[in-house]
């Protein structure tokens, strides 16, 4: 009976995970227990000011004082978007401190179809430049490898749909992508390899409302730099199935031209 609940709960929430009745069907007659996620900790106020929260219940990151990156899937498409609040400079969202913008254009990665299939990245413009760090793109390398940081205010269980007020974070490791690949498969899913990167960590994921945020390294003089966008998922934390976060480096040109584009 728990498991039935459970399954109509993951069903609901395949919307942002898998589209396809098919592949949702499946998926949710899997035997994987539901674990409690994100398994991260409540980020300390005033770190990660590059981090944002957005109206549509996604997350974001400057990458100039007036650009947010984000997921492809989170925006409609490209073209002028007045549509989209702006939480930035606080890591708690019901804080009077924090800043409020909103979009005023997006530009949407010209290939992307759904967040399974790549190019699920997408930029947004503010109505004004914010006073606040912007975060690098990572080049790939050896940023890819060991511990990554992932962060949001998405849901903390994959069967809660409550997001949290107060930014999570948390430590995951990449995983190879024929590994990840092969997990995927078994659901349908055919993982666009190249422009993907797969992390897990030991009950750690993000998960439902966490899209669009920032999967970081940290270099050895204490910079941070994005290596990943939240993308997708099946459940979260689930053992055999790693988050899927779009591979930043390989569309760091097409950002930085993006990005110029708007500003
Ligand atoms: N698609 C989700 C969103 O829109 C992100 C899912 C991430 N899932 C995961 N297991 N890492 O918020």
């Amino acid at each position: 009976m728990v498991r039935k609940v459970a399954s109509m709960v993951l069903l609901g929430m395949l919307a942002c995970v898998l589209s396809g009745s098919q592949i949702a069907a499946r998926a949710a007659a899997g035997t994987e227990p539901i674990r409690e996620v994100v398994g991260g900790s409540l980020a300390p106020a005033g770190r990660f000011l590059w981090m944002v929260r957005l109206s549509m219940g996604c997350g974001g990151v400057l990458t100039a004082p007036g650009v947010v990156l984000t997921a492809g899937h989170c925006v409609a498409g490209t073209g002028r978007d007045r549509s989209i609040g702006v939480l930035a400079g606080t890591t708690d969202i019901r804080s009077g401190a924090a800043i409020r913008a909103h979009s005023v254009a997006v530009i949407r990665a010209g290939g992307f179809r759904e967040e399974t299939r790549g190019d699920d990245w997408a930029l947004i413009k503010l109505d004004r430049e914010l006073n606040l760090p912007v975060l690098d793109l990572s080049h790939g390398g050896a940023d890819e490898a060991g511990p990554l940081t992932i962060l949001g205010w998405g849901q903390t269980r994959e069967d809660s749909l409550q997001q949290v007020h107060k930014l999570r974070y948390g430590t995951v490791y990449a995983v190879g992508d024929k590994k990840c690949a092969q997990a995927y498969r078994k659901i349908g899913v055919r993982l666009v390899e190249d422009e993907s990167i797969c992390a897990a960590g030991r009950g750690v994921d993000t998960c439902q409302g966490d899209s669009g945020g920032p999967m970081v390294h940290q270099t050895a003089d204490h910079r941070w730099v994005q290596v990943g966008i939240v993308s997708f998922g099946l459940g979260c934390a689930r053992r055999s199935y790693p988050g899927v976060y779009t591979e930043v480096s390989k569309f760091h040109a097409d950002i930085r031209a993006a990005t110029r584009q708007l500003t």
